[in-house]
């Protein structure tokens, strides 16, 4: 099945990341995996082979940001809103995370990547539960780069949360009403150890965030692509960088005020 041409398909590989300005790289990268079910339905193979499929897609993705330098890649595996598909679907998808796990491990300590999740990880069944535990402490000191995956994960149950914490703190003292900020509330969220997303991408050609990193992504660069996620690989990453880096970002100033800077502007 031929894809979509991006204008970039004459440039070789080593071209295409020769276009990659590596002083302007996002430092965050946030991806909504999508179109893993299509994809399958597209070649008459049952869905799970979709999200199969997907895996290399995301090891492309980590293999670019760490080869880039990119800090910290999120990327979105599975919604709150997923745990009403067919439990049979449910249940392949925890078993390819299970394994991707025990897979990846030995690589994310090689090239010195963190692992972390974020969402409602407790929910999820005890096996995936304890490699993701083993996995997150395993890496607790890579320092090159940060892999986080969205588990039974919505944004706005992350702000109900981060709410309920913050008024409990309140309630005990350990700052004053006057304190609270957006610093302060960023600081709630599962997220506080990460800068704010500087390019989202989604696939499959949705043009939605579907509940993800709501509060972080206020001035996220958003890039939606038809491609659908088993084929976004490599060169459509790098695709999507370089589109990134066309763009001026402003956070509400005036051209005029926008400082050249090494990096883009933290959003
Ligand atoms: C969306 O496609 C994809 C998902 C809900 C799951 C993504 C999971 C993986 C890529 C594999 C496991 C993840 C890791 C991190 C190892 P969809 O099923 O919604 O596709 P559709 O919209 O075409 O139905």
């Amino acid at each position: 099945m031929r894809k979509i041409g991006s204008g970039n398909d004459a440039l070789s590989d080593d071209q295409l990341q020769a276009l990659v300005n590596r002083a302007r790289l996002p430092r965050h990268v946030a991806i909504i995996m999508d179109g893993n079910g299509r994809w399958a339905e597209m070649r008459g193979l049952p869905r799970i082979a979709g999200h199969r499929e997907g895996i290399g897609s995301v090891r492309d993705a980590v293999t670019a940001c760490r080869e880039l330098g990119i800090y910290a890649l999120t990327i979105y595996a599975f919604s709150m809103e997923n745990w009403q598909r067919p439990p049979d679907e449910v249940n392949e998808l925890m078993t390819l995370l299970e394994g991707y796990l025990q897979k990846e491990m030995a690589t994310l300590m090689e090239h010195r990547i963190r692992f972390k999740t974020i969402g409602q990880v407790h929910r999820l069944p005890a096996s995936v539960v304890h490699w993701i535990r083993a996995a997150e402490s395993a890496t607790l000191a890579n320092d090159k780069m940060v892999l986080t995956i969205a588990l039974s994960y919505g944004g706005r149950a992350e702000i109900v949360e981060a709410i309920l914490k913050l008024y409990d703190d309140l309630q005990k003292g350990l700052f004053k009403r006057e304190s609270v900020n957006e610093t302060l509330v960023g600081q709630y969220l599962n997220t506080a150890d990460l800068p704010d997303p500087d390019l989202m991408i989604r696939t499959s050609g949705e043009n939605r965030i579907s509940n993800f990193l709501l509060w972080q992504m206020a001035y996220t660069e958003l890039y939606f692509t038809p491609t659908l996620w088993p084929d976004f690989r490599r060169r459509d990453f790098l695709e999507a960088l370089i589109n990134y880096q066309q763009r001026e970002r402003r956070f509400g100033l005036v051209k005029e005020q926008i400082q050249p800077r090494s990096g883009v502007r933290q959003g």
